[in-house]
């Protein structure tokens, strides 16, 4: 799946999915609480990364932090400048951010990062983890499973990951995990995940080599 795939599958059923999941009614509660225990008030820009109708763009507002969301795909972008006017979104891909290294003070990407082919899932991360501030928070949602699986998610194909493998992957890109939820699946549920995540202090990493 490229971008211009996902970005077309979801433009075709944007309005549905916005009435579908597009308020943080729809979000489970202990994903909204994960999201608020390290995404609020943070102490400069945080970015909802694939934020779809940008319900939790506007929910991070809430929280005291200065989030602005962005997606590729501009039915959303549309819908959520209508919906949530004082907050700022952009259309755009989380594969290439137009910010400066180091800018960011949080990063959500919740349930974005789903469609990316597993190959590509490293260089996306390298480049939250050059946008990222230190101390920066990142949060991620995803679907869980025993092994890296694409599977057929009702939009386009999406990619299932084990939490040991994705935790892996963050920490490879520059991020220390420091909290995972994981719900297992139901007759309705796919069994899901969510880690959250610092950028980790590559700096005092240096300084041990150094000592
Ligand atoms: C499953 S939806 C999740 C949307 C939203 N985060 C939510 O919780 O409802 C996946 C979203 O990721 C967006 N997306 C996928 N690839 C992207 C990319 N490279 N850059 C920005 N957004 C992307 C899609 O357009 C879609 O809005």
């Amino acid at each position: 799946m490229n971008v211009e795939q996902v970005q077309r599958a979801y433009a075709s059923v944007a309005d549905l999915y916005i009435e579908l999941f597009g308020t943080t009614g729809q979000v489970p509660a202990d994903d909204l609480a994960l999201i608020g225990r390290h995404l609020s008030n943070r102490p400069g820009r945080v970015l909802d990364l694939g934020c779809g109708p940008g319900h939790l763009t506007a929910h991070l507002r809430s929280l005291g932090s200065d989030a602005a969301g962005i997606d590729v795909v501009p039915e959303f972008i549309a819908h959520a400048a209508t919906t949530h006017p004082t907050v700022e979104f952009r259309l755009g891909s989380m594969t290439n951010l137009d910010v400066a290294d180091h800018s960011v003070h949080g990063i959500l990407a919740y349930y974005s990062l789903i469609h990316l082919p597993p190959q590509d899932l490293d260089g996306v991360l390298a480049e939250f983890r050059r946008a990222m501030a230190p101390s920066g928070a990142l949060v991620v949602g995803f679907f869980d499973g025993d092994e890296v699986a694409a599977f057929d998610h009702k939009v386009v194909t999406a990619y299932r990951w084990p939490a040991d493998e994705l935790s892996e992957r963050l920490a490879r890109a520059g991020f220390t995990e420091v909290e995972r939820l994981r719900r297992p699946g139901d007759d309705t549920h796919r069994p899901q995940a969510a880690i959250a995540a610092t950028a980790t202090d590559l700096r005092a990493g240096a300084g041990e080599r150094r000592a």
